[in-house]
């Protein structure tokens, strides 16, 4: 058999699938079909895959969307402050997909606005105050804490550097307080699906100063420098941002695409048999899928090969960039739906790639 780098040189108008173990980190072999592996003509039966709009779901607040023992997503929208809060289930990561405004921590202020992320470790108490409408998508780990991805051979400093993490700054919460003449007395603790409310006699942010190595903190995707090779079309978790020990969250961005003629340029048709895949579609074009718009979810369970839409395996052929700002999590555990998301479903989705 000829020797070939996966994801080159693909015969004229055959097609490779990828079949792999543990996400992009285990095992994996390469077919080459006659036919893309998407080619189904029914599907009956819950497995399959899924699109969501959650642009459609306009109130404020809290609404769950997918869940499994280990990791929850929900969407979160608010036009003026909530209340302070204490997520006791877990770490929470918040993806800023619309608006802007402050976050007040015991460990100070950070400010947040479209397309930044903001870790705020499990029990940490945080007051949102938005300047404008806001729209979060939502990532709580309820088994173990997001840390950074190790970058190895890439050096400390490859994808982002540790200094693009932003700290809360305590001397831009004291002065936020006393300009406002605010003091934050309650602060709502969610844990186990239910709230309970603390209230306090004065103002709970009264931290004069404070060190270590356990903080809040805030990543925008425009400070994430995306790995690529020249040659060959990389995995989806080179673009790992943050993981737990159960899930991973990758940023998808704006990139310049292989240039080898014989590279393989959308992502490669696979079967990831362990993990879940979502993705959350912040803005841009998806260059692997058609007619998905920006605030759109989709889930491709782990079970059946996916890969991209016919379209955009065509175009791929006279594009140079990616223009596309998304964020993925590949969950270890399946995910199951809740009763909230099935009104947001575009149920055709599994058709799309006809
Ligand atoms: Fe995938």
């Amino acid at each position: 058999m000829k020797k070939r780098q996966p994801h080159r040189d693909i015969p004229l108008g055959n097609f490779e699938e990828e079949q792999g173990q543990q996400g992009f980190y285990g095992r994996v072999s390469h077919l080459i079909k006659e036919k893309p592996s998407t080619r189904w003509t029914h599907i009956e039966g819950n497995l399959k895959p899924r699109l969501f709009n959650l642009a459609k779901f306009k109130k404020e607040g809290w609404i769950p969307l997918l869940y499994n023992d280990n990791v929850s997503l929900f969407l979160y929208q608010l036009e003026k402050a909530d209340t302070a809060c204490r997520m006791v289930d877990g770490d929470v990561l918040y993806f800023c997909h619309k608006g802007s405004g402050v976050i007040l921590t015991e460990y100070g202020l950070l400010n947040y606005s479209e397309g930044h992320y903001f870790m705020i470790p499990k029990c940490f108490t945080h007051f949102m105050i938005p300047h404008s409408k806001s729209s979060f998508f939502v990532i709580k780990s309820l088994k173990s804490h997001f840390r950074e991805p190790d970058r190895g051979m890439l050096g400390r400093h490859a994808l982002y550097s540790s200094n693009s993490l932003i700290k809360p700054d305590l001397k831009a919460l004291q002065n936020y307080l006393k300009k406002h003449k605010l003091e934050v007395k309650k602060v709502m603790h969610y844990h186990q699906g239910e709230s309970t409310c603390f209230t306090y006699k004065d103002c709970i942010f009264d931290v004069l100063e404070w060190q270590g190595d356990l903080f809040p903190f805030s990543l925008s995707m425009e400070d994430i420098m995306p790995i690529m090779s020249h040659r060959v079309h990389l995995p989806p978790s080179v673009h790992t941002t943050f993981l737990t020990q159960e899930f991973i969250v990758c940023s998808f961005l704006p990139r310049p695409l292989e240039e080898d003629k014989s590279t393989l340029k959308v992502p490669f048709y696979h079967q990831n048999t362990d993990y879940d895949e979502v993705i959350f579609y912040h803005k841009g074009d998806f260059f692997s899928r058609d007619n998905i718009d920006k605030g759109m979810m989709t889930l491709h369970p782990a079970g059946f090969p996916h890969g991209p839409h016919p379209k955009a395996f065509q175009a791929s052929s006279h594009k140079t960039h990616t223009n596309e700002y998304a964020v993925m999590i590949d969950s270890q555990s399946p995910f199951k739906r809740t009763k909230e998301i099935s009104s947001l479903e575009i149920p055709d989705y599994w058709k799309s790639w006809k």
